[in-house]
């Protein structure tokens, strides 16, 4: 027997748990299992839906299904919308956070003209945070509007070197600004991408060498967070002509980690910060008290797509071997996921909404 590690309850501010619209790829049940299997205990989920959470009564629809079935606590954000910048006041008091999408990628939520930027960030309360998803110069964007507002901003998935060493330069001029990298883009590069083919496609693409080598450079210091990403299709949709971009994340990123960490490229303590305390304090989410994961950091295993429960139940990390295993969950005192019992997995309804 390997001894058994206490980590508190992982946090991940960047899932797509697909409701409404996608429920055949995930829904508020099936993905929080995921998020349980995972270590996660707290997610906040995107607002690329279909309809997206960007007009109030999609928001408070999302919210009223979402108190029923999730089995971990979850926020939700609001999407920002060119058509819709009068209701984001009202999407404040019921949102975890605002994302804007200043790039391309699934869904047709998307708002990159000044106007509604302006809006977003006049109306959006500083106390919550305005996540962007933004590749390549719309990096510098965020880093102006952040600049010009003087207000927190995050950076969701970031994956190339120049965009890190852009962040570095704003840290160091001391804006402040925030940002996550996914498991994925620290793991994968684009000699993977040819080999997985649409398995391998997300947004971000998956970089270069150089591109890894300059995000695991920044681990230990520009870095704030380990975000999954988690953004499932099936495996039909992936063969279909037009496929969508995005794969699964929740319940491989922590075995990735914990493999890395193993490897001696992170410590446990930043592990830590980077996947619950700082997710947490960064977006100001509520404690969870008496919660905890038990981890085997010494269990051996092969990641296998007939084990997930993530709806779409496949992952590219097939076949890898990683060190270390979620055994048990505990929230607020009650046991709510045993990798050897899974009736003991929480109901629907058992987590709260943020
Ligand atoms: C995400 C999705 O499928 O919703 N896809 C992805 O490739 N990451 C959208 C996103 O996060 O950009
Ligand atoms: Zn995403």
């Amino acid at each position: 027997m390997s001894p058994t590690l206490h980590l508190p309850g992982l946090v991940d501010v960047h899932t797509h748990l697909r409701v409404p619209g996608g429920e055949h790829k995930e829904d508020f049940a099936s993905g929080t299992a995921a998020a349980l299997a995972g270590g996660f205990t707290q997610i906040l989920a995107m607002p690329n839906t279909s309809p997206p959470l960007a007009t109030l009564d999609v928001l408070l629809a999302t919210r009223a299904v979402a108190s029923q079935t999730v089995r971990c606590d979850v926020g939700l954000y609001a999407g920002a919308s060119p058509q819709h910048t009068d209701e984001l006041p009202a999407l404040a008091n019921h949102a975890a956070a605002l994302k804007i999408y200043l790039n391309d990628t699934f869904g047709p939520l998307r708002a990159e003209d000044l106007p509604t930027l302006h809006a977003c960030f006049r109306l959006w309360p500083r106390s919550k945070m305005i996540a962007l998803h933004a590749e390549g110069q719309s990096v510098a964007v965020g880093i102006g509007l952040a600049a010009a507002y003087r207000r927190p901003v995050h950076f969701c998935h970031i994956s190339r070197r120049d965009e890190i060493e852009l962040i570095a330069a704003a840290k160091a001029a001391g804006l402040p600004v925030t940002c996550e990298v996914t498991p994925h883009h620290l793991f994968l590069t684009d000699r993977d991408a040819a080999r997985l083919g649409p398995l391998g496609d997300m947004r971000p693409r998956l970089a270069t060498q150089d591109d890894q080598d300059a995000l695991w450079a920044h681990l230990a210091s520009t870095v704030d967070c380990i975000a999954t990403d988690h953004a499932p299709h099936t495996l039909a949709e992936k063969a279909s002509a037009n496929p969508p971009p995005g794969i699964a994340g929740l319940e491989t990123s922590l075995p990735l980690m914990l493999t890395a960490m193993q490897q001696g490229r992170l410590s446990l303590d930043r592990l830590v910060e980077l996947m619950a305390s700082n997710p947490r304090r960064i977006f100001g989410l509520p404690s969870q008290p008496d919660t905890f994961i038990e981890i085997d950091p010494q269990a051996r295993t092969t990641i296998a797509n007939e084990r997930l429960l993530t709806r779409c139940g496949w992952t590219p990390f097939a076949g890898m071997v990683v060190q270390g295993l979620v055994r048990r969950v505990i929230l607020r005192g009650r046991l709510v996921y045993d990798v050897d019992r899974p009736e003991a997995l929480a109901p629907p309804g058992a987590g709260r909404l943020i």
